[in-house]
C-alpha cells in the first residue's frame, strides 16, 4: 500500500478535455466471468487501477494466466486454473473478490473464498450471495472466516433478493449461466455494470434475458466459450469530473463516455445551474457562476447513485443556499464530512441526512481520505479551497480513479503527487516490461 499524498492548490477553473476510463465496477465482475470458460478471453478498455491489479493477482494465485498488452487490454485464460481459493490477505483489500465465488462454484463445483470484511462505509454483508447459491443447491459452510462451498452441479431456482444488491445480482447471474435449468432473480440490481456483465456472458453463449430490469431470467447451458469484450465507460468517474467542472466554474468536455449512464447526475447538475451538452460519446459541461445548492437522495440505479453523494456534498459546500444529501444504501458513508468541516464547510448531520449550508470559500487544510468516493470529494473541495491542501492516504483514490493527477493537470488544475514511500506491490509487474518508477498508474 503506497502512502502517497496529493498536494492541490485551489482556485483555478477546470478547462479542457479528458478521456474517461473503463468502469472499475464492470471490469471486476467481467474478470471473474473469465472463470466460467476454459479459453482465453480478451477484455479491452480496462482501467489501470489498484482494484484491477488486485483482481489480476487473485486470478494468478489460482493459476489463471493473465497477460497485459501495451493498450491495457487483458488476456485471461482460466484453462490452467489449479486452485479455487481466494485468500484473506487479498480479499481484505478488496471486497469485490467475492465475485469469484459464483463462477468457481458453477464451473468447478467448489470454492473457498475468504469472507470479505466490512469496510469504512459499512458492514457490507454477503448473506444475499450465499442464500442465493444455497437455493441453487450449493452446500455452503462459513468457518474460520472462510466461505467453503461445494456442489456437483448447481440447479436453476427462483431467487428473490430482499435487498437490491449489485454484486449479489452479478454473482448469482454468473453462477446461473452453467446451472441445470432456469434461474429467475427478482428484485435484481439494474446498474449499467450488471447489463455490461450480462452482455459479456451472452457473447460467451449464456442465455440471459431481462438484465437491466428488476427480473433477470437465466437458462443454464452446458458450457460457455470465450469472447472479446470492451468494458463500458466508468459512470462514477464521469460524474466525479462533471462535479469538478461545476465546482470550479469551469468548462470541460469528457470523451469516451455516455450521457445515458449518468442521467440522474446530469439532472442535478442542471438544477445547480450547469449548462450540459450531451453528445454521442461525450459530455460537455460549463458552469458560468456559483452553483446553486441541490438536494439528493441515494437509491439503486437509475436513481441518484450512492457513489456520487460525497461529490455532491462537496458541491453543496460552496453552493448558494442550503442543500441536503440523504444516504439510503450504506450506514456509514459520511466520513468525508468531518474532513470537509475542517476545510470550513458548514454541514449538520441528522441521521442519514447531511444538511449543507453553502459558504463563499473553503480553506485549505491537511485532510485524510477514508474511502474511495470520500477521497474524491476531498480532492474536489481542494480544487476550490484557498491555498494548498494536502490529501493523505490517497491509496483509496488509486483504487478507483485512473491517473487522477494527470487528468486534473490536463484540465489546468495545480496538483502534484508526493511519493510517500515504496511503490505499492500491486504495480502491474510483467516479466520483460520495465515500469518506470512512479509511472502513470
Ligand atoms: C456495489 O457494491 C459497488 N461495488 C459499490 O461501489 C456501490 O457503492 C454499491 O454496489 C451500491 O451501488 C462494486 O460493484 C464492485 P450492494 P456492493 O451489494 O455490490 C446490502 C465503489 O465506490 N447487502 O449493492 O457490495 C449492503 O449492506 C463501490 O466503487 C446485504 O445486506 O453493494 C448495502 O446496504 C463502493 N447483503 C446494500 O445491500 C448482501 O449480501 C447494497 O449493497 C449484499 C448487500
Amino acid at each position: 500500500m503506497n502512502m502517497d499524498k496529493l498536494l492541490i492548490e485551489g482556485g483555478r477553473p477546470l478547462e479542457g478535455e479528458i478521456r474517461i476510463s473503463g468502469a472499475k465496477n464492470s471490469t471486476l465482475p467481467i474478470l471473474a466471468a473469465c472463470l466460467l470458460c476454459k479459453e482465453p478471453m480478451r477484455i479491452g478498455n480496462v482501467p489501470h487501477l489498484q482494484d484491477v491489479t488486485t483482481t489480476i493477482e487473485l486470478l494468478r494465485l489460482m493459476g489463471v494466466e493473465v497477460t497485459i498488452d501495451e493498450r491495457m487490454s487483458l488476456e485471461v485464460d482460466a484453462s490452467s486454473i489449479r486452485r479455487y481459493f481466494a485468500p484473506y490477505d487479498l480479499v481484505k483489500t478488496m471486497r469485490a473478490s467475492i465475485l469469484v465465488l459464483g463462477p468457481l462454484l458453477s464451473h468447478f463445483g467448489e470454492a473457498e473464498v475468504s469472507l470479505p470484511g466490512g469496510c469504512a462505509i459499512g458492514v457490507r454483508p454477503v448473506n444475499l450471495h450465499l442464500d442465493g447459491l444455497r437455493r441453487m443447491g450449493a452446500e455452503i459452510r462459513v468457518e474460520e472466516g472462510y466461505i467453503r462451498a461445494r456442489c456437483s452441479r448447481l440447479r436453476g431456482a427462483p431467487i428473490l433478493m430482499d435487498t437490491v444488491s449489485v454484486t449479489g445480482t452479478e454473482n448469482l447471474m454468473m453462477a446461473a449461466t452453467l446451472a441445470d435449468g432456469q434461474t429467475i432473480i427478482d428484485n435484481a440490481a439494474r446498474e449499467p455494470e450488471v447489463i455490461d456483465l450480462a452482455n459479456c456472458l451472452i457473447h460467451m453463449g449464456a442465455r440471459i434475458e431481462g438484465a437491466g430490469t428488476h427480473r433477470i431470467m437465466i437458462e443454464g447451458v452446458p458450457r460457455l466459450h470465450a469472447t472479446d469484450h470492451e468494458v463500458l465507460p466508468d459512470r462514477i468517474e464521469t460524474g466525479t469530473y462533471l462535479v469538478a467542472a461545476a465546482l470550479t466554474r469551469g468548462h470541460v468536455c469528457l470523451r469516451d463516455t455516455r450521457p445515458e449512464l449518468v442521467g440522474s447526475v446530469l439532472e442535478k447538475l442542471r438544477e445547480s445551474g450547469a449548462e450540459i451538452e450531451p453528445r454521442d460519446n461525450a459530455i460537455e459541461i460549463r458552469m458560468r457562476k456559483r452553483p446553486r445548492a441541490v438536494s439528493v437522495r441515494t437509491a439503486p440505479y437509475p436513481a441518484f447513485p450512492t457513489d456520487m453523494q460525497a461529490q455532491f456534498t462537496a458541491l453543496n459546500a460552496i453552493a448558494e443556499g442550503t442543500g441536503t444529501v440523504t444516504e439510503t444504501i450504506f450506514e456509514n458513508r459520511f466520513m468525508h464530512i468531518h474532513e470537509l468541516q475542517r476545510m470550513g464547510a458548514d454541514i449538520q448531520l441528522e441521521g442519514n441526512m447531511a444538511i449543507i449550508r453553502g459558504v463563499e470559500r473553503l480553506q485549505s487544510a491537511p485532510v485524510i481520505a477514508t474511502d474511495l468516493r470520500a477521497s474524491a470529494s476531498l480532492v474536489l473541495a481542494a480544487l476550490v479551497a484557498e491555498g494548498q491542501t494536502l490529501v493523505d492516504r490517497i491509496y483509496h483514490i488509486d483504487r478507483g480513479y485512473e491517473c487522477i493527477e494527470e487528468k486534473l493537470l490536463q484540465l489546468g488544475a495545480r496538483i502534484r503527487r508526493l511519493p510517500g514511500g515504496p511503490r505499492s506491490s500491486g504495480e502491474w509487474i510483467q516479466p520483460g516490461v520495465v515500469h518506470a518508477v512512479g509511472s502513470a498508474r
